[in-house]
């Protein structure tokens, strides 16, 4: 990763083997628009084949909002063919993609998640909230619905119930809510919000990068209607006796010492 990557919207800093990225719109809440979605892919494909990253940080700048959701401006104008095209470019540039993510991404919640913002930190694997976070899918306030991915995982993560209440109110819920309804892992204060990421990381850091890349993908696999989670599971459980990770996981556990794992 080119540390200094020439970014407008977002800033990529490398820390402890993690990649932080900070989307940095504060005045406009860190929304989304078309060039920080654009930014936001470039970082995370260049994150993805450089070895000196072991995971993700996404935040947002500012003490106020981490993502306010999708920029209204810049859809307010849109065409039924655009508002597709906005949803499914999103999609596959951002939701999808972080979501099957060879590293683990973490999203450190410091502010407003609404609409897009709340999307963002639920294609996340992990999320850890600021105890200012204030959570919610309202678009249907402003007639349309959530359309970055927030219909379907917002009920994987709270089940139907909650998510139909958060979806067709348009409610916000406070970060010690998000916490009891499963929706964040952690809730910290704000100065301690990255420590906490920061220590999840270093878990991560020390763990087989290959063991790690499968296992997000067989848990994602359990949620695609296509696959059969557990056959997957079969299959990538076997493809793990193959690979230099595995040798060098079970040696050093054999040899009574830290494992250094070679990444393949
Ligand atoms: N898209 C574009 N601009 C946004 C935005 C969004 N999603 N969310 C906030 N902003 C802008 C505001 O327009 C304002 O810009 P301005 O100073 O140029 O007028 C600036 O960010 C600050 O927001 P403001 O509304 O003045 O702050 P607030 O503290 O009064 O309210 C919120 C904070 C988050 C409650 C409010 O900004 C809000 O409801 N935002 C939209 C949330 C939303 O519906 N997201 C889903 C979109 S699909």
């Amino acid at each position: 990763m080119t540390v200094e990557m020439a970014l407008e919207n977002i800033t990529a800093e490398i820390k402890n083997n993690v990649l932080v990225l900070t989307i940095n719109r504060p005045d406009k809440l860190n929304a989304l628009n078309k060039q920080t979605i654009e930014e936001l892919h470039e970082a995370l494909v260049e994150a993805e084949n450089n070895k000196e990253v072991h995971a993700l940080i996404i935040t947002g700048s500012g003490n106020k909002a981490f993502v306010a959701g999708a920029d209204i401006a810049e859809f307010s104008n849109f065409s039924v063919e655009e508002g597709k095209q906005l949803s499914s470019i999103g999609h596959f540039k951002i939701f999808n993609f972080i979501e099957n993510y060879s590293k683990p991404v973490i999203a450190a919640v410091n502010g407003f998640a609404l609409g897009g913002g709340l999307e963002l930190a639920m294609a996340c694997h992990i999320r850890v909230a600021s105890n200012n976070a204030k959570m919610g899918l309202p678009e249907v306030s402003l007639g349309v619905i959530p359309g970055y991915g927030g219909t379907q995982r917002l009920a994987q993560l709270v089940g139907k119930g909650k998510a139909f209440e958060m979806i067709v109110t348009a409610d916000m819920i406070v970060a010690e809510d998000a916490f009891k309804w499963g929706l964040v892992n952690y809730v910290t204060t704000p100065e301690e919000l990255l420590n906490k990421c920061f220590e999840i990381t270093s878990k991560i850091a020390s763990k087989s990068p290959v063991a790690i890349k499968t296992a997000i993908k067989v848990i994602n696999a359990g949620y695609n209607s296509k696959l059969n989670g557990y056959e997957v599971e079969i299959e990538e459980f076997g493809k793990s006796f193959g690979t230099a990770d595995f040798r060098e996981g079970v040696d050093a556990f054999l040899e009574k010492r830290k494992a250094k794992f070679p990444g393949n």
